[in-house]
C-alpha cells in the first residue's frame, strides 16, 4: 500500500449571511454533516454564507487507483483522493493532467470512472474500497448536466439581430458548471447547478430536436454556464443533432466564453457542424478581465488571450459559412467607456461587419452594480459605431438598440 502525502483539509461552514435560501441543495452532498470539503456550496452561495474552514483528518481508508492500493484521509472528493495520491489536475486543458474547470459537478471534464461508473471526481466523496480509473478514453458517450431546454425569443449573442422580435426564434439548452467566477454571473442558477441528471449527448440531441419540431424553429442553440468546457460532449453533441436534422434549415449555435477554444477546437466545431457561434470577450485589460470575471491574474491571462485568439482565427478563417457574434459587458462599475472603444476598435480591425452585441450588465448574483441606464447604452452604442463597427446592438432597460441606432421593443 503506498504512503500518501499529508494535506489540508475542509469543511464548509455557514456564517450569519446564511438566508435558509437552500441554493446549496443544488449539489449533491446530502447536509453539511457529511460535508467532503468539495467547495460547490462555497463557489455558489449568492449571500456569501459558506466559509471552508481546515479539518483535522478523522480516520484513513483504502482506495485503489488506476490499479494500485492507497490509504487517504475519509470524507474528500475523489478529486482530492487523487491529487492526494500524485494526479494532477488544470484549469486550462493540459496534456497529462486532469481539467476540472467548474469544480462543481456541472461539465463532467473531470469525471473518472468510480466502481465502474463515470462520475465527476470534483464532487464525488470516496469511500473505503472504491476503485478509480483515471483513463477513460475509451468511454464511448460521455455524460455532463444540461438543463433549461425551452423556446426563446430574443437569443444569444450568436443570433443574427434582424430575428428578433417574431416569436420563438430558437429553442435552446444551457450547460451547467462555468470556469469564470464573475461576481455578477447574468445565468448563475445554471452556472452553479451540480445537482440534476447528467445527459449523453445522444438523449441531449434528441431533447433538442423535439424541442425544435414543437416550437417551429430551425435555430438549436447551446449557452451556459459554460458549454465549451466538456469538449469530446459538445463535438458528439453537435454531430448528433446535426445527423437528427439533417435539413438545409437547421442551423447549430454555440454560445461561449472561448477562453478554451482553440484553433483546433474550432476546426472540430465547425467539422461537426457548428453553424453560428457567439463569443464573449470580456475586457481588453487584464484587470478588467479579472474584476468582471473573479479570476486571479495568471488564470485570467491565459483565458483573456485565448478568447482574443478564438475570435481572430474564427473570423479569420470561417466568416464565409459561421455567423458570428460577439459579446461585450457594459455597466461603468467594470468597465471604461474608453476600453470599450479599444474593444470596438480591435474588432473592427478585424471585421468591421461583424455583429457585436453589447450586454448591460445588472445586479445579479452576488453583485450589488446598478443596471446602466439607456442613455450610457445608447453612449456605448454611439462610440462603438464610431469605431467603423457596422452592426452594433446594444441590450438596455427599454428594449434593444439596432444597427440603425433605433430603439425596439
Ligand atoms: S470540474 Fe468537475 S464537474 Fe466540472
Amino acid at each position: 500500500m503506498k504512503h500518501v502525502k499529508q494535506v489540508k483539509l475542509y469543511v464548509a461552514n455557514r456564517n450569519e449571511n446564511c438566508t435558509e435560501c437552500n441554493f446549496c441543495k443544488n449539489f449533491v452532498c446530502p447536509s453539511l454533516e457529511e460535508c467532503i470539503g468539495c467547495g460547490a456550496c462555497y463557489l455558489a452561495c449568492p449571500n456569501e454564507a459558506v466559509e471552508m474552514k481546515e479539518r483535522e483528518v478523522e480516520r484513513h481508508i483504502r482506495i485503489k487507483v488506476d490499479g494500485e492500493t492507497f490509504s487517504v484521509p475519509d470524507k474528500i472528493t475523489v478529486k482530492k483522493a487523487l491529487e492526494i495520491v500524485g494526479y494532477e489536475f488544470s484549469k486550462f486543458p493540459e496534456r497529462g493532467k486532469i481539467f476540472a474547470p467548474c469544480e462543481v459537478g456541472g461539465c463532467w471534464s473531470c469525471a473518472v470512472e468510480v466502481d465502474g461508473e463515470l462520475k465527476p471526481s470534483c464532487v464525488t466523496p470516496i469511500r473505503d474500497g472504491m476503485r478509480i480509473e483515471t483513463h477513460v478514453e475509451s468511454y464511448k458517450e460521455p455524460k455532463r448536466l444540461v438543463h433549461g431546454f425551452s423556446g426563446h425569443t430574443v437569443g444569444g449573442v450568436g443570433t443574427p439581430w434582424w430575428l428578433k422580435g417574431y416569436g420563438y426564434i430558437e429553442a435552446a439548452c444551457f450547460a451547467c458548471g462555468c470556469n469564470f467566477r464573475c461576481p455578477q454571473c447574468q445565468n448563475w442558477t445554471t452556472t452553479y447547478c451540480g445537482k440534476d441528471l447528467p445527459l449523453t449527448p445522444g438523449i441531449a440531441a434528441e431533447l433538442m430536436t423535439k424541442l425544435r419540431r414543437a416550437i417551429g424553429v430551425d435555430r438549436m442553440a447551446i449557452s451556459g454556464g459554460e458549454c465549451t468546457l466538456n469538449r469530446k460532449w459538445l463535438i458528439q453533441y453537435i454531430q448528433e443533432l446535426k445527423k437528427l436534422n439533417p435539413d438545409k434549415e437547421a442551423r447549430f449555435h454555440v454560445d461561449t466564453n472561448a477562453s478554451i477554444l482553440t484553433g483546433d477546437y474550432i476546426d472540430e466545431l465547425v467539422n461537426a457542424g457548428m453553424t453560428d457561434i457567439g463569443i464573449d470577450v470580456k475586457g481588453l485589460k487584464l484587470e478588467t478581465f479579472q474584476r468582471i470575471t473573479g479570476l486571479d491574474s495568471k488564470l485570467a491571462e491565459i483565458y483573456m488571450k485565448t478568447e482574443w485568439n478564438a475570435l481572430k482565427y474564427v473570423l479569420d478563417n470561417y466568416s464565409s459559412e459561421v455567423f458570428v457574434g460577439v459579446g461585450i459587458p457594459y455597466n461603468r462599475d467594470l468597465i471604461s467607456m474608453g476600453e470599450v472603444r479599444e474593444i470596438g476598435e480591435r474588432i473592427a480591425e478585424m471585421d468591421d461587419e461583424v455583429q457585436v452585441c453589447v450586454l448591460d450588465y445588472r445586479p445579479e448574483f452576488r453583485s450589488r452594480i446598478k443596471r446602466p441606464t439607456f442613455q450610457e447604452m445608447f453612449e456605448v452604442w454611439k462610440v462603438l459605431h464610431e469605431t467603423g463597427l457596422k452592426t452594433v446592438i446594444c441590450q438596455t432597460v427599454h428594449g434593444y438598440i439596432g444597427p440603425d441606432g433605433k430603439l425596439s421593443l
